[in-house]
């Protein structure tokens, strides 16, 4: 790793499918920025146990997201990409941060407060302390920025509010972070409901599209997405929020500006319109899905990746969990 380079931190949780709101928000700018970064990508499997999990399909989850990011184009040679629970700096700074975090400021986080209503039979602390562990990952690392969707913004304040915490408290420890969002992607919506995010979890699938998603499936879903009766394909996410979002969707895969995609369905109709972006997500998944099937059937080479991008992360990582508990006067021998 460059010395000079600034450092990125981000990640994902092995929860459910992963859907075109996480590639386009956060995935496909991770490739984007490899080059100019220190980048430090993350399987985040301690905070996926904040829901309860089968043991047996996080793990598999696990390899296969770290399978997908390749598939998606991260370099392993370029990036540490590795499994948060192989590095435990992770839990051990947290316990630290969560002595400089208010309760009233994690019941007041919109995360907690809508997953407690789902979970309502389990809303145990690691839901609530979820927020803390996510400013450990990134203070970890000294991360400067932080490539997320807009989902997310609310706790990488937190994170920034628990480092300048920290640094007036005791001497600059923490490069304070920022969030960078990818324009037109920060806020993939739900195709049967362009008011809400595009879920990995969402009631109804045909709302999502999942990253394992066949050709038919996609075109199928996009086939049915809400639109407006204007039959006119504009940018307009106020006034036209599906068709909005599709065009976000289509100029993103496809890699034109909004107003290239508008110009090109001038005068056509939704129906044209929709089958264009199903085929544009589908021309663009089959490749990754493929490479993804291939590198999941080379069990060695993924756990080297992992083995060594956990290795360069806990290297990085305990140089802060060090500095912490000298500022902080825990006994060093
Ligand atoms: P997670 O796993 O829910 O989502 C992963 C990433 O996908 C983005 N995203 C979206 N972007 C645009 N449109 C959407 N519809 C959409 N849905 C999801 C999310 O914003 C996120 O960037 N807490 C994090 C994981 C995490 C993390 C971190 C992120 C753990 N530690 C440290 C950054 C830094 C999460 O649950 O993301």
């Amino acid at each position: 790793m460059e010395e000079s380079k600034k450092t990125l931190y981000s990640a994902i949780q092995p929860t459910n499918n992963l859907t075109i709101g996480n590639y386009l928000g956060a995935i496909k700018n991770w490739v984007a920025l490899q080059n100019d970064y220190n980048c430090f990508y993350a399987v985040a499997n301690m905070h996926a146990i904040t829901v309860r999990q089968n043991p047996a399909e996080l793990r598999q989850r696990t390899l296969s997201l770290a399978a997908l990011f390749i598939a998606c184009g991260v370099d392993p040679d370029k990036c540490a990409l590795y499994v948060q629970s192989n590095v435990s700096a992770h839990a051990e700074l947290c316990w630290v941060l969560n002595t400089f975090t208010h309760v009233g400021e994690m019941e007041r986080m919109t995360q907690f407060k809508d997953k407690s209503l789902k979970h309502a039979d389990n809303i145990n602390m690691g839901l609530m302390d979820y927020p803390v562990l996510m400013a450990a990952d990134i203070l970890l690392y000294q991360a400067s920025v932080v490539p997320i969707g807009k989902d997310q913004t609310q706790h990488l304040e937190i994170a920034r509010d628990i480092a300048q915490r920290f640094n007036n408290a005791y001497t600059p420890t923490f490069t304070v972070p920022q969030g960078v969002y990818l324009k037109a992607a920060a806020n993939i919506c739900d195709l049967l409901n362009p008011a809400k995010k595009m879920s990995k979890s969402a009631e109804n699938a045909n709302g999502s599209i999942f990253l394992s998603d066949d050709r038919d499936t996609i075109i199928r879903k996009f086939k049915r997405a809400v639109t407006d009766s204007e039959a006119c394909v504009k940018y307009d996410p106020e006034n036209k929020p599906g068709v909005s979002n599709l065009l976000s969707i289509y100029s993103v895969f496809t890699d034109k500006s909004i107003a290239e995609a508008e110009a090109e369905f001038a005068g056509k109709g939704y129906g044209d319109f929709k089958l264009a972006v199903g085929e544009a997500v589908a021309d663009k998944l089959a490749p990754i899905q493929a490479e993804q099937a291939k590198l999941l059937a080379d069990k060695s080479y993924l756990e080297g990746v992992l083995k060594s991008g956990a290795e360069r992360a806990a290297h990085t990582a305990n140089k802060t969990v060090n500095k912490v508990y000298k500022k902080i006067g825990f006994y060093q021998l």
